[in-house]
């Protein structure tokens, strides 16, 4: 049987009761019509809801649940359900959340999460079960290396991708001695990590690495240890609650008018409000600021607005981008994910008409887009110029089966 003709396991099991009186038929001959489109597609959501990224879970959920009502709550032609799981942003629980979805809510798509430990476990479950994933936010640079496989995209980007550009950001300005400072898990070790070869690279140094467990946020002794060390700048990866108490420490404690404050955008992005005055004239490098003057930004805005009565982040626009991703992907082969050769195809040739600008999926199955530079003016992330125009991930230790 071709892979055209071939339904997938998951489809046979869920939609049982029509497999079994199809093949009761004489005359019955598969085809992708019969079975793709006869059951609901069912997607299994595994987001934090709970703890220091709770508010990112729920923006994801927004954005991906806006892009399908755009689609007329359908995705191609199938009726959609949800499964949904609170991941808690807690690696130790995540291959049994991530196999709950897929064994016994049998979804077709796994969509998840934020936390790079998460999302390794996740990815590790997608690969030994053949089960689609993709990942609207964890940046584990990882899982489009040496993880990367034809069943697994991301919408969102690689740890690396808003890290590297910054390096040069800050020694083209002549700040050359920096200090950086995360959650030591994955993404803070590859934010920093990318981070610190694009300041090599431009001529600077790291001068001091300092790490707090996530999600600790005692970020006193830390901000102690950088006075005395009175580097040139200091770059960090917090996000969530925990970039929050950062950004307000590192004010309170004297330190925003001494020593410039950098980092990927996740700093400043969806908790303004929270930081106030404390990150007024931040920058940070991201792929996606406010003000973008496109007509997508534009419209995805006073939907996401309309809709959930809040200004969208980066983190609904990521959740908006994984459902068109999905959508352009089950359009091609109009809802049947047996026709999985297609499916993914579809997926890798997609050219995503994103809120961020246009981008392309990479052949590790990652974004590549601008890095734009961005400043907080009031409770907007101000897009100020472009950091590194469409800019792909190296995917390094990537080998496509
Ligand atoms: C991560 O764990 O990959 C991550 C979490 C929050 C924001 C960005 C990246």
């Amino acid at each position: 049987m071709t892979d055209m003709l071939r339904p997938s396991r998951r489809t046979l099991l869920k939609s049982a009761a029509a497999t079994a009186a199809l093949a009761a038929a004489p005359v019955f001959a598969p085809t992708r019509f019969a079975v793709g489109q006869t059951a609901k597609l069912k997607l299994g959501l595994m987001l934090p809801y709970s703890g220091t990224y709770a508010q990112l879970g729920e923006a994801i959920t927004n954005g991906f649940k806006l892009a399908v009502q755009e689609a007329g709550n359908k995705l191609g032609g199938r009726d959609i359900e949800y499964a949904v799981v609170d991941d808690e942003s807690e690696p130790a629980k995540a291959p049994e959340n991530a196999n709950k979805l897929v064994n016994r809510d049998k979804v077709d798509f796994l969509i998840g999460t934020v936390h790079s430990g998460v999302a390794l476990a996740m990815a590790k479950v997608a690969r030994d079960t053949d089960t689609m994933l993709v990942i609207p936010n964890a940046g584990a640079d990882a899982i489009t290396g040496p993880l990367c496989a034809p069943n697994i995209f991301r919408s969102s980007f690689s740890n690396w991708q808003p890290a590297f550009p910054m390096g040069k950001v800050v020694a083209d300005r002549g700040l050359k001695n920096a200090v950086t400072l995360s959650w030591k898990y994955a993404a803070g070790e590859e934010s920093t990590g990318g981070f610190k070869e694009g300041l090599t690279k431009a001529g600077g140094k790291v001068v001091k690495e300092l790490w707090l467990p996530f999600p600790n946020v005692e970020f006193q002794p830390l901000l102690t240890e950088i006075a005395a060390a009175k580097p040139d700048v200091v770059y960090v990866f917090f996000a969530g609650g925990g970039a929050v108490k950062f950004v307000r420490d590192y004010a309170a404690a004297g330190l925003k008018d001494k020593i410039p404050l950098v980092g990927p955008g996740f700093l400043t992005d969806g908790t303004l409000e929270a930081q106030g005055e404390s990150a007024q004239g931040l920058e940070t490098t991201l792929h996606y600021g406010d003000g973008l003057d496109l007509p997508k930004n534009k419209s995805f805005v006073e939907a996401y607005k309309k809709a959930y009565g809040r200004e969208p982040d980066v983190y609904a626009v990521q959740g908006y981008d994984a459902g068109q991703l999905i959508a352009a992907g089950l359009g091609a082969v109009k809802g049947d994910t047996g026709a999985r050769k297609d499916l993914v195809a579809a997926m890798e040739k997609a050219e995503i008409d994103s809120p961020r600008g246009r981008f392309t999926i990479s052949k590790a199955h990652n974004p590549v887009q601008d890095i734009y530079l961005r400043k907080v003016v009031g409770t907007e992330n101000r897009v100020t110029g472009v950091a590194h125009r469409a800019l792909a991930d190296p995917a390094r230790g990537c080998k496509m089966a």
